[in-house]
């Protein structure tokens, strides 16, 4: 596997890698890989010639009050993970190589980034937006691979990548679970035991509102509400929201249809996320 580091060999690489009617596959990370990226890895491989993953963390999507400094940064560790399953090429670029000084451009999706983690994390999906514009430039993918688990990034990027006719498919790839139901992050590694344990409580809501809409509950605040109490039942207090959305525009139903529900909540000090297509 090529580690690249500047923008010059990631063009050669990507020059090389679409000749010959190459198809590149690209998976943007910021590292502290588990099984859940590597599964967008594997989904990659199945169609594309040539698998590519960045690891950049990325600092216009933190708030002055979040984890950037603290975000884990295991690098050795997860070259060997991706070496494992034969991914062809890392890009490992510099703060500098994807913002170089002097820039005056962001990409905004509104309304869309200023709801749900947005309207909590100021900026963020505006860090998100910009930056994943600038590696899809840099890269030229024929197709990216992004988690089901960032299900409203995952939409804001879909609804960028039609705005600005950006010539990429946006491939969406289901949650890794552990065998308890906790969605795989990078962030579970900072949970206490108890914690960990409290935490696979936003799954057991998830199932409660699925199985509650499969028997014919319709309005969105019962739904919501019954999410919500098995959360506090598990001790888990600061709820940043539970929401049922539409499916594929995340609009608000009173009266749900095709829905998704989608919840953002602290346990101890980490903020987990988690959602479900309650139809499935
Ligand atoms: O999902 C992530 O890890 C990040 O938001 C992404 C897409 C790599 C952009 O920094």
């Amino acid at each position: 596997m090529i580690v690249i580091e500047d923008r010059q060999s990631l063009d050669s690489w990507v020059e090389q890698s679409r000749m010959w009617g190459g198809k590149v596959g690209f998976i943007p990370t910021m590292g502290a890989l588990h099984e859940g990226h590597l599964a967008l890895v594997r989904e990659a491989k199945k169609t594309c010639t040539q698998t590519i993953v960045s690891i950049f963390v990325n600092p216009t999507q933190f708030g002055p009050e979040e984890d950037f400094s603290q975000y884990p940064r295991t690098f050795e560790k997860d070259r060997a993970l991706l070496e494992e399953i034969a991914c062809d090429a890392v890009f490992l670029p510099s703060p500098e190589v994807i913002y170089p000084p002097g820039g005056q451009t962001y990409v905004a999706v509104e309304p869309l980034a200023s709801q749900l983690c947005g309207a909590s994390r100021p900026g963020h999906f505006q860090g998100v937006a910009t930056v994943v514009t600038i590696l899809l430039n840099l890269v030229r993918p024929h197709a990216a691979y992004f988690g089901v688990k960032d299900y409203q990034q995952l939409t804001l990027i879909k609804q960028m990548v039609r705005d600005l006719a950006m010539a990429v498919e946006v491939v969406g790839v289901p949650i890794v679970r552990e065998e308890d139901g906790l969605a795989l992050s990078s962030r579970n590694r900072y949970l206490t035991a108890k914690e960990r344990q409290q935490a696979t409580a936003l799954y057991k809501a998830l199932l409660a509102a699925q199985s509650l809409f499969k028997n014919g509950e319709l309005k969105a605040i019962k739904l919501e509400k019954a999410a919500r109490k098995i959360l506090y039942e598990s001790g888990i207090e600061q709820i940043d929201y539970v929401e049922v959305r539409h499916r594929k525009t995340l609009a608000c139903q009173l009266s749900v249809e095709d829905p998704v529900m989608l919840i953002a909540a602290k346990v101890g000090k980490t903020r987990l996320i988690d959602n479900m297509v309650l139809s499935t």
